[in-house]
């Protein structure tokens, strides 16, 4: 059963494939570069009944039109017509030498033209069974010429800051056409124009468009061409020449009488480099103590009055000239080098120490106020002092009265929680030597309590809660 199913199927291929016996095999599509050689298959499939072949025709066929390329015929012999008789032959000897076996008539066809880029026909007479033929397209393709130049060996920035094509990409005579892209980092723009040969090959061209200037100097510039799947890049690095960019360096704005060995310097970024630098001073000549060395004024002895003014260097080179100019002023004294920084950090630290303590203490008084309302005390007054940076506290003497606070009370609120208002602390500096009773010169928990010598802290406190 299996057996016999295969054998119809085997069958039907082959009747789908050879028709009624015979078959001419070719490849469907060829191709080759403009000047090399390609073969172009023909293949007649002979099956049972073997037929007679009477003659093999290859035809170029193009726009609707066909022409003869080359005929073998078994009694006869070869022939190639005259446009392609330098170029084609029949790829077997046996065809060639007319021997009348015609199975196989590859033909080689070399010095490809891309006139020749057309349908091939490659055409079996047989008898009985008549004409058998198939076709092969044929691509011919042409290698681009690519080539980047500068459009000048030197650009030239001008002050009127204006456009202008600083390289060209070129890629010639391509079949298919090539693509162009640019990689830089330079800020330009790019034009393409593309024209079509005759011959059926295109040429694209790019031009890089730029402002020339300062920055564009030395920058590299990359082309890069796609022609079918390969790329070709190419790069230039532009050179670009400017007028001097001057700087004068050298016056800090501290130039006091009798200060020595000051300086201006005509510092320039220029290309090519400055060749004259020129120095003067505004509505004066400049001071006898000057000493011009290159590019720099060097200052001899102490400075003077006499040294104020506006100088100014003219700095030139092959493109053109360019000033720079600086206002030096004398003072009598040096300046006051104090940066207001240091002030704002001692604030700071200040402040920070402040809230510490003030944080501190509240949480002393929290914790004081749980146990008052416990044990029954109304007594509020607290005594607070700082020493050596720690909070001590030392709660009065039983006996003695809370005095109404009195203007100068330091009050720290608890900025952390706000919802609490018992989170005070009450420390009257002036107030606790009027208890009537006499304090302890010597409390145990610290050296002072609310002594002159504790004023510093107590101020502290007072400081941050203000602040
Ligand atoms: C193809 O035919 C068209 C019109 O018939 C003609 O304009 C064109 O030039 C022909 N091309 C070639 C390659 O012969
Ligand atoms: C080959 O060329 C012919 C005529 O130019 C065209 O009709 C056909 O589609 C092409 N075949 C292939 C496989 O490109
Ligand atoms: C195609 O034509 C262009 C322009 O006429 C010519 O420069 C080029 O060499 C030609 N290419 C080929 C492969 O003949
Ligand atoms: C001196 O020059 C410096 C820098 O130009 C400037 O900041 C300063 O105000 C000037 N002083 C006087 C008195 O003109
Ligand atoms: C300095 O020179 C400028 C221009 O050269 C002029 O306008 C100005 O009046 C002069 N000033 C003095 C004080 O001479
Ligand atoms: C001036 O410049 C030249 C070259 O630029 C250098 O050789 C020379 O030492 C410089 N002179 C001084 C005084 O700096």
């Amino acid at each position: 059963m299996t057996m016999l199913a295969s054998v119809w199927i085997v069958l039907l291929a082959v009747n789908i494939q050879a028709g009624d016996g015979q078959s001419v095999q070719m490849d469907s599509i060829k191709s080759g570069f403009v000047g090399s050689q390609v073969e172009l298959r023909c293949i007649f499939v002979n099956s049972n009944p073997p037929v007679k072949i009477s003659q093999v025709t290859w035809q170029k066929f193009l726009n609707g039109t066909k022409q003869n390329v080359a005929i073998a015929n078994p009694s006869l012999g070869v022939s190639v017509l005259p446009p392609f008789k330098e170029r084609v032959t029949f790829k077997q000897a046996a065809v060639r030498h007319r021997t009348p076996s015609l199975e196989d008539t590859t033909i080689m066809f070399s010095n490809l033209r891309l006139s020749d880029e057309a349908a091939y026909i490659c055409e079996y007479t047989t008898f009985p069974a008549g004409n058998r033929e198939n076709m092969v397209n044929l691509t011919v393709f042409a290698r681009p010429l690519t080539r980047m130049t500068l459009t000048t060996p030197t650009i030239v920035a001008r002050p009127q800051k204006r456009k202008m094509t600083v390289a060209t990409c070129l890629s010639a005579n391509g079949k298919p056409q090539s693509v162009i892209k640019w990689d830089t980092r330079l800020k330009g723009e790019a034009t393409f124009q593309e024209t079509q040969n005759s011959n059926g090959t295109v040429t694209v061209r790019s031009n890089y468009v730029v402002v020339p200037s300062r920055e564009t100097h030395k920058q590299k510039l990359t082309c890069i061409v796609t022609y079918r799947n390969e790329r070709i890049t190419d790069s230039v690095v532009l050179n670009v020449q400017y007028e001097p960019e001057v700087k004068i360096e050298g016056f800090d704005g501290n130039w006091y009488l009798n200060r020595q060995d000051v300086s201006l310097t005509c510092n320039t970024d220029a290309n090519p480099p400055v060749t004259v630098y020129q120095w003067k001073l505004l509505n004066g000549s400049l001071p006898s103590t000057v000493e011009i060395r290159n590019n720099s004024l060097i200052f001899k002895g102490a400075v003077t009055y006499e040294l104020a003014g506006t100088y100014v260097c003219d700095a030139t080179n092959g493109i053109g000239t360019r000033t720079g100019l600086v206002e030096v002023n004398v003072t009598e004294k040096p300046m006051a080098r104090g940066p207001p920084g240091g002030i704002l950090g001692v604030l700071g630290g200040v402040v920070a120490a402040g809230l510490l303590i003030a944080v501190a203490v509240t949480v002393f008084m929290v914790y004081r106020r749980q146990q008052k309302t416990r044990t029954e005390t109304d007594n509020d007054l607290i005594a607070v002092a700082v020493v050596d940076g720690t909070v001590v506290t030392q709660p009065p003497p039983s006996d003695s009265v809370a005095p109404p606070p009195e203007p100068d009370t330091v009050v720290t609120q608890a900025t952390e929680k706000p919802e609490s208002p018992t989170r005070k602390v009450m420390a009257p500096a002036p107030s606790l030597p009027s208890t009537g009773t006499t304090p302890p010169r010597s409390p145990p928990l610290g050296p002072c309590i609310l002594l002159p010598a504790c004023n510093g802290g107590l101020k502290l406190i007072y400081l941050s809660t203000r602040l």
